[in-house]
């Protein structure tokens, strides 16, 4: 579990601190709490080792329990718009929406062949309980939620060069990849085009090295981080550990390829001009490669801390460099709690 705290000066944004604590087997399962009093524990443990000032938080939320769609609904003032979702929605999401979180994010409007107003955008809907229960451990941590988004908006506002004209601006995919979840985000000039959480990530690699290789997970996380992925010619003849890696590399990378040509498809537009790939599970040695090959987009490593100025963290620049490609998710929350 992490968190990063900014400062916000004068056109200035400043990491003042970084921190994370490992969270004990089971408080989180596949990014939900399932227990509350454990995860409220390591926060503590987080907030005191780190020296955060703040109590302050936004909570970010990346599980199979939080859907995002885009969907055209008929257009409607704004306030009238969010008032109405629970009505207009419950066709999209997989879940009785009484017992959802809905939002919506506007993209466009336009006009439909029945010649009606419509307005086209990005709806958000999280199961209540799972929002409620991360909510819960961090106030029985003693913090105050202020704000519960969406992953996948964290990435965007961490890694998108803004530029509010939008149109003008190139085609970038944002693929930050996790344990278990990877947030795959397509956007021009920070406008999101495309979002999807993809309930794959580093750990799938991993288990799947323990399970055919019959080694403990720890035996299996060092074997992965050693071997990383090798050339595919070069993986004919060695070790079967190898071909594991490979093999559920490529179902990752085949999935996110999907997710992209699913985009370009649906908007039937631009090209993607850059891929930047960011987490721990993006540390793979080999993967980036692998994803430009697979999706002929020029893939870079994206580092969420080159628009800030550095504060007194606490870390040495080793550290800051170790913990780049980690901090994308909380410096774009931290991010989300001015704008
Ligand atoms: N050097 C490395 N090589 C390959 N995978 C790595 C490396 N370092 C970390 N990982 C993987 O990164 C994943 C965790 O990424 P992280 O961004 O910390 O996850 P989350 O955001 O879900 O907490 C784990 O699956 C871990 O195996
Ligand atoms: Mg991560």
């Amino acid at each position: 579990m992490r968190a990063a705290e900014l400062s916000f000066g004068k056109g200035e944004v400043t990491l003042a601190k970084f921190g994370q604590v490992a969270l004990p087997e089971g408080a989180v399962r596949d990014g939900e709490v399932v227990d509350v009093a454990a995860v409220a524990e390591a926060l503590k443990q987080l907030w005191a080792h780190t020296k955060f000032t703040s109590k302050k938080v936004v909570i970010g939320v990346a599980n199979q329990k939080v859907i995002v769609r885009q969907v055209d609904l008929p257009w409607l003032p704004e306030d009238e718009l969010h008032e109405s979702l629970a009505f207009q929605v419950q066709d999209f999401v997989p879940m009785p929406v009484e017992h959802a979180v809905l939002d919506f994010y506007t993209l466009e409007e336009s006009v439909n062949d029945a010649g009606a107003r419509m307005v086209r955008g990005l709806l958000v809907a999280a199961s209540r309980e799972m929002v409620l229960n991360a909510v819960h451990a961090v106030q029985k941590a003693g913090l105050v939620p202020m704000m519960v988004d969406l992953s996948s908006f964290a990435v965007l506002r961490s890694l998108a060069r803004t530029d509010h004209l939008g149109m003008g601006s190139e085609v970038e995919a944002l693929v930050d990849v996790g344990a278990r979840v990877t947030n795959i985000v397509v956007h021009q000039g920070g406008v999101p085009r495309f979002i999807r959480i993809l309930l794959m990530g580093g750990q799938d690699l991993t288990d799947a090295v323990a399970d055919r290789m019959g080694v403990s997970p720890a035996q299996a996380e060092a074997m992965k981080q050693e071997l990383g992925l090798v050339d595919s010619a070069a993986a004919m003849d060695a070790q079967a550990a190898v071909r594991v890696i490979d093999s559920a590399a490529a179902s990752f990378v085949d999935e996110v390829r999907g997710s992209l040509d699913y985009y370009m498809a649906s908007s039937g537009s631009s090209q993607i001009s850059r891929l930047l790939l960011t987490g721990g599970g993006g540390r793979l040695a080999g993967l980036a490669q692998r994803l430009e090959t697979a999706t002929r987009i020029p893939v870079e490593h994206g580092n969420p801390l080159a628009a800030l100025s550095l504060g007194r963290t606490g870390l040495s620049p080793e550290q800051i460099q170790f913990v780049e490609p980690l901090a994308v998710v909380p410096v774009g929350l931290a991010l989300g709690a001015v704008s």
